[in-house]
């Protein structure tokens, strides 16, 4: 859908803002550029529309050259999201969302429909919000506006350059699962940058790592966090904190074992004594000693019994909760 065949830009004070850069970025797929500030990601996206002429290379759309295209025919089919919010100031928030649909002459019923649907869709009442001035928004809200309207004419690709960024945890987390269902139900290829590793594992089908105008390793995120090419990728996954598998649920103690696996009234005499608030470390231990544990409630009266096998089932069970065994 998207190819750069050996792209480079240099500004014109020489510098190389990106070097050599081979990209394939399929039909319907969520392509997420992430890297270190000025590693080149805003002008590998805005190459694409054409906002940066290119130096050297080629960037081809379904197999067609972009210095081909009739430059409006381009951009009409290419939604785009600023880094900087960029809505115009005089222009109310539903004059904003249809400037691409005003220019591809969709008639008025059409375009106050699509309005009030992608501003429902980002959770901001478009009774309110439809003749307000951008001014008279949030950073956050106009972040907002800006991603709908990329969204609004239906384009094919839309590129996203950090559109998230302004926004709180919450509006941000929500923004993303907005986002990421709508693009599994209407396949568009979007070509998302950002600076959050979390961000980037959460949404992208494969993820490209930058540094210095040059790509690192890209690849699907399972592949990345299984096998970072070097230390730069690496520091980048640390960096985003990903979530650890945890092994061991240390707010669970033995009761919660004997409770949710339905262990209780069984019995093994012989086997040590352990209290049912003993934390599942404590359940290891005595269980890398012996085949099986007695738990006593406050009363000391045996409650149930714990072997390895039911050990190993319970710990499973709570990855799977969790979500590491997929
Ligand atoms: N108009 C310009 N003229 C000269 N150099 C530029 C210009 N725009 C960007 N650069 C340089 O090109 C390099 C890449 O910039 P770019 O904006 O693509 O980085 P980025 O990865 O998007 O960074 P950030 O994460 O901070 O947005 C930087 O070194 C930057 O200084
Ligand atoms: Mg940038």
């Amino acid at each position: 859908m998207i190819r750069f065949d050996n792209v480079t830009k240099k500004y014109q004070d020489n510098e190389i803002a990106v070097n050599q850069v081979n990209l394939n970025i399929e039909d319907g797929e969520f392509f997420v550029f992430i890297g270190p500030s000025g590693c080149g990601k805003t002008t590998t996206l805005k190459m694409i529309n054409r906002l940066i002429p290119l130096t050297t290379g080629t960037i081809y759309i379904n197999e067609k050259r972009i210095s081909d295209y009739n430059i409006h025919e381009l951009r009409f089919d290419i939604g785009y999201v600023l880094q900087q919010i960029a809505l115009f100031p005089h222009m109310t928030i539903a004059e904003n969302i249809a400037i691409v649909p005003e220019l591809k002459k969709w008639d008025k019923e059409k375009i106050y429909n699509r309005t009030t649907e992608l501003l429902e869709m980002v959770g901001l009442d478009p009774e309110t919000y439809r003749n307000r001035k951008p001014k008279e928004l949030s950073g956050g809200e106009q972040q907002r506006i800006g991603v709908v309207r990329a969204l609004a004419a239906d384009p094919s690709i839309i590129l996203m350059d950090e559109p998230f960024s302004a926004l709180d945890p919450i509006s941000r987390q929500k923004l993303q699962q907005d986002i990421s269902l709508l693009q599994k139900k209407i396949k568009k290829t979007i070509v998302f940058v950002t600076h959050d590793m979390q961000e980037a594992l959460a949404l992208g089908d494969r993820i490209c790592l930058m540094q210095d105008g040059e790509i690192v390793q890209c690849d699907t995120p399972n592949n990345i966090l299984k096998n970072p090419k070097n230390d730069f990728v690496r520091h980048f996954l640390d960096s985003g904190n990903i979530a650890k598998p945890h092994l061991l649920p240390e707010n669970k103690q033995a009761k919660d074992i004997i409770t949710s696996l339905h262990l209780v009234g069984k019995n093994a005499p012989d086997s040590p004594v352990l209290n049912d608030d003993a934390k599942i470390s404590d359940v290891i231990v005595a269980l890398s000693k012996q085949d099986a544990i007695q738990i006593q409630n406050e009363q000391n009266e045996i409650t149930g019994v714990i072997t390895n096998a039911d050990l190993t089932k319970f710990l499973a069970n709570q990855l799977e909760e969790v979500g590491e065994t997929k």
